[in-house]
């Protein structure tokens, strides 16, 4: 083994119930983060692999701890019980945003013209992480935004105590959700930014594990 190192990631989408039988999601495959979390063990590092419900798989490993959740909190749930032995957490999972207020316990039968349900604010696990990180820890977050790209990077690394921000741009029709391509930006803390070319996944977790080892306090 070559480090001593242990990596948190977050991938995949959350499902968030409206009932027993229905719930609330998003489009993301979970592939970059299952990519980089196979980048990682080639590295030789400990992998805690935080995982929405995906598709894709990931063969066992004897450096790899398989964690499945379902919803946001679970998914904060999960990643606290580690936060305080892990040396780098990426936060690749699109979580969602808000959770229905209060999920039927029984099936929602269709009656009226409109239905109207409320909800609430889902915890930030990227935020919570960043509110204890020590100075020998590191956090990576992905950025997926439509429209003023740089400057809403920015704001989610100050926001979040980031050290990298992975910015996924929409404006590449093979960089979204469940290709096997990515086009990323990588920004830096001293605001500079790195571009890189339409890659593989697998090539992308190569840029992000690299942009990551050179920020380790005392190495790799
Ligand atoms: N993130 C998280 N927990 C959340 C929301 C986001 O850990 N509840 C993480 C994501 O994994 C990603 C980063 O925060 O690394 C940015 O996520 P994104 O969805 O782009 O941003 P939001 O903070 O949700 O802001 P908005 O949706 O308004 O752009």
């Amino acid at each position: 083994m070559k480090t001593n190192k242990t990596v948190l990631i977050t991938a995949g989408p959350t499902r968030e119930a409206l009932d027993p039988v229905r719930y609330i999601s998003n489009h993301s495959s979970g592939k970059m983060g299952y990519a980089i979390a196979q980048e990682f063990l080639r590295r030789d590092y400990k992998v805690i692999l935080v995982s929405g419900p995906v598709q894709v798989t990931i063969d066992a490993h004897p450096f790899l701890t398989l964690i499945k959740t379902e919803s946001a909190i679970d998914m904060l749930n999960a990643c606290e019980q580690y936060f305080s032995t892990t040396d780098i957490c990426i936060f690749a999972a699109a979580v969602a945003d808000y959770r229905p207020a209060e999920p039927a316990s029984q099936k929602i039968k269709k009656k009226s013209d409109t239905l109207i349900i409320e909800l609430v604010k889902n915890p930030d696990i990227a935020s919570c992480f960043g509110k204890v990180k020590t100075t020998q820890q590191l956090s990576i977050g992905f950025a997926l935004e439509t429209n003023d790209e740089m400057e809403h990077a920015k704001q989610k690394m100050h926001s979040k105590n980031l050290d990298l921000v992975v910015l996924n741009s929409m404006n590449d029709k093979q960089a979204t959700f469940g290709f096997d391509t990515n086009k990323i930006s990588i920004l830096d803390r001293s605001g500079e930014v790195f571009l890189f070319p339409l890659k593989s996944k697998k090539e992308v977790a190569g840029d992000i594990a690299d942009a990551t080892e050179a920020l380790l306090p005392f190495g790799v």
